[in-house]
């Protein structure tokens, strides 16, 4: 997010353009908390995980009356535009925001989760699934040592492009997550894992097992309890949780991050020159590398599943489970 913040901050500056930050989030619109972003605000920031501007979820976006704070606030410091980072909940402020002020609004995919149409990746997501394989690199070296089974549970809310992506990316031998296995399949699962385990650790000593996080009412833990007590395999567990939200940013989501920004600001610039202000509200990504615009309303319907592609690759050629 700071190489968005960096890019936006930048590109105004150069096309005479006046940039404020709001701080926390929508809390910071509606509470009018924001400081001026010039050029010395962003220096040494791309690096740094995290945000410069702070982050926070909003309850008060949720109501229609915090939705009007938020409008007049925009209002009241004479904001032109409004360029917001996040994920499907931010958006869901600025679809709401669009009914009550008529200043231009453009969505930037900021997230870990990966799951939003209108781009192939989001801002956070190459980061957090480098941060996770490399955990999960070194949770394969004690594995290897100990001969154990390691199951370790990713992020990604209800979308499963952390784990297979991290689960890929470091030969695991077992992916669950929601493309291929459904809460109820728990002694389909069982057998499966017992099955491959049992072959596996004759072969090289180490399985491990990548787990979405809310796929397995209960999680990690969970999932450990019952295949000790249907299978009586003993497995240890690692839940990674928000380290994969920290730490530098790969050099791919920084290069994501300041080409939005950039495009974000200029759009921008071009539909002041050209008097074509709020033609629309739309979501800026790319899409097989080309940079693309997609309406917030599309954004928030159309599902962005893992590809198929993988989930069969996987299955075919790489799963042990
Ligand atoms: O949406 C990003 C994300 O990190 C999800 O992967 C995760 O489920 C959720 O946020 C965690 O939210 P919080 O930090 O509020 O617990």
């Amino acid at each position: 997010m700071n190489s968005a913040i960096r890019a936006i901050t930048l590109t105004s500056a150069k096309l005479g353009l006046q940039c404020v930050g709001f701080l926390h989030g929508y809390n910071g619109l509606i509470n009018q908390e924001y400081i001026e972003l010039t050029p010395d605000c962003v220096i040494d920031i791309t690096q740094r995980g995290g945000t410069l501007l702070k982050s926070a979820r909003c309850d008060a976006m949720l109501e229609d009356t915090g939705v009007q704070q938020a409008a007049n606030a925009l209002r009241k410091l004479h904001i032109d535009a409004l360029i917001v980072i996040g994920g499907d909940g931010s958006f869901r402020g600025i679809h709401a925001l669009s009914a009550h002020w008529h200043g231009q609004l453009i969505g930037l995919p900021g997230t870990i989760d990966n799951d939003l149409a209108g781009c192939d990746h989001t801002i956070g997501f190459s980061s957090a699934v480098n941060t996770a394989t490399v955990a999960i690199d070194k949770i394969r070296d004690t594995a290897n040592a100990f001969e154990r089974v390691f199951i370790t549970e990713v992020m990604g809310r209800h979308s499963g492009h952390i784990a297979y992506n991290v689960g890929i990316a470091t030969g695991a031998e077992a992916i669950l997550s929601f493309e291929n296995y459904t809460k109820s399949d728990t002694a389909k699962l069982v057998q499966q894992l017992q099955r491959a385990i049992t072959e596996q650790q004759h072969k090289h000593g180490s399985f491990l097992i990548i787990l979405a996080e809310n796929l397995w009412p209960g999680g990690a833990h969970a999932l450990r309890d019952a295949l000790n007590e249907q299978s009586n395999i003993n497995c240890a567990l690692c839940v990674l949780g928000h380290i994969q939200r920290g730490g530098a940013p790969s050099a791919e989501n920084r290069m994501l991050a300041t080409e939005l920004g950039v495009a974000a600001v200029e759009t921008v610039y071009q539909a002041i020159q050209h008097d074509t202000f709020r033609a629309a509200t739309f979501m800026l990504g790319k899409i097989n590398g080309v940079l693309t615009s997609t309406p917030i309303s599309t954004v928030l319907t159309r599902q962005k599943p893992v590809p198929d592609s993988w989930v069969k690759r996987y299955r075919d050629f790489l799963a042990e489970g």
